[in-house]
C-alpha cells in the first residue's frame, strides 16, 4: 500500500456571507494532510464546520480563501467543469439520508455516476451489477429506494460510492439512520473498503464509529482543535500525525475480509 499524500490544505477557509453585518465563517483558516490508505474520522459538536469541510475535500463546493490539492492538483481554483471532473474521477460519497434516486431502481441508482461521465446503461451495466453483490443486494436489482430497508439503501449508497473506482469515499454521519445491528454492517464494509486501499473520510458525532479510524480529528469552531492518531495505516503512516496522543491499540482487522471492489475495463 502506497502511503503518498493525497489530500493536502493549507490555510483553508469558507465564509457564508448572509448580509452586510452578517458572515458565517465555517471554517476559520484548517491545514491538513490525509495520505492515501488511511482512514480518518471527524467529530465535533453541531456547526463546528463538519460538513463544510466534507464538501469542501469532494469538490462539492470551492473554499473562500487557502489551498486544496487533490493528489497534485490544485482543485482550490478549477473552474466547476474541472471540479465536477475531478470529482468524478476520484471521490465517492456516502449521505446520512443515503439521497438515492426514489424513481431509478437499484442499479440505476448505482450507474448514476458513471451515467454522468458519459457511460451508457448498457456500457456500466455488468461492473454495476458486480458492486450490487459486492453489496449483497444482487437479488434487488429492480427494486426502488422505497421497496428497501434503511440498511439496503444505505449498501446502494455504498455501491453507487464506488462506481467510479474513487481514490477516496467520503461518508457524512452514514449510520445515523441507522439502528446499532443495521450501521454496524454499514461500518465493517466500509473498513474492508478501507483495507482494500481507499481512503476514507467520515464525519460522526459517535465516539464508537470514529473508534474504527486511523486519525480522528476534532473540530471546532471552524478549526482542527485536536486530533488523535488511534492506530497506523498498514505500512507505518505514523508519520502523518504533526499532533495529538498515539494509541497502538489496533481493532480486530484481522478478522475482517478484504473488500476489493472490481476494476473497470480498460479504455473505460
Ligand atoms: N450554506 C450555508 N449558508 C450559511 N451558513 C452556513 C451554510 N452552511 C453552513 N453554514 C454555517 O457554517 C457553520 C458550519 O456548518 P456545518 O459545516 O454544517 O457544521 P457541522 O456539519 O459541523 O454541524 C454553521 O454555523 C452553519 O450554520
Ligand atoms: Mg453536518
Amino acid at each position: 500500500m502506497n502511503h503518498d499524500v493525497i489530500i493536502r490544505i493549507e490555510g483553508l477557509k469558507k465564509e457564508y456571507v448572509l448580509g452586510s453585518e452578517n458572515i458565517v465563517r465555517a471554517l476559520a483558516g484548517v491545514d491538513l494532510t490525509i495520505t492515501s490508505g488511511s482512514y480518518v474520522a471527524i467529530m465535533g459538536p453541531s456547526g463546528s464546520g463538519k460538513s463544510t469541510m466534507l464538501n469542501l475535500l469532494g469538490c462539492l463546493d470551492r473554499p473562500t480563501a487557502g489551498r486544496y490539492f487533490l493528489g497534485e492538483e490544485d482543485v482550490s481554483t478549477m473552474s466547476d467543469d474541472d471540479l465536477s471532473r475531478a470529482r468524478g474521477k476520484r471521490i465517492g460519497f456516502i449521505f446520512q439520508s443515503y439521497n438515492l434516486i426514489p424513481q431509478l431502481t437499484v442499479i440505476e441508482n448505482i450507474q448514476v455516476p458513471l451515467f454522468y461521465q458519459g457511460e451508457s446503461l448498457a456500457e456500466s451495466y455488468d461492473r454495476c451489477v458486480e458492486l450490487a453483490k459486492l453489496v449483497g443486494l444482487a437479488d434487488r436489482l429492480e427494486h426502488r429506494p422505497m421497496q428497501l430497508s434503511g440498511g439496503q439503501q444505505q449498501r446502494v449508497a455504498i455501491a453507487r460510492s464506488l462506481a467510479n473506482n474513487p481514490l477516496m469515499i467520503l461518508a457524512d454521519e452514514p449510520t445515523g439512520n441507522l439502528d446499532s445491528k443495521t450501521g454496524a454492517e454499514v461500518l465493517e464494509m466500509i473498513d474492508r473498503l478501507n483495507e482494500g486501499g481507499k481512503t476514507i473520510v467520515l464525519v460522526t458525532h459517535d465516539e464508537k464509529v470514529a473508534k474504527r479510524a486511523h486519525r480522528v480529528l476534532h473540530m471546532k469552531d471552524g478549526l482542527i482543535d485536536r486530533e488523535v492518531l488511534q492506530r497506523t495505516v498498514p505500512g507505518g503512516a505514523k508519520r502523518q500525525s504533526n499532533s495529538g496522543h498515539f494509541d497502538s491499540t489496533v481493532a480486530d482487522s484481522d478478522t475482517l475480509q478484504t473488500l476489493t471492489p472490481p476494476t473497470r475495463a480498460p479504455g473505460h
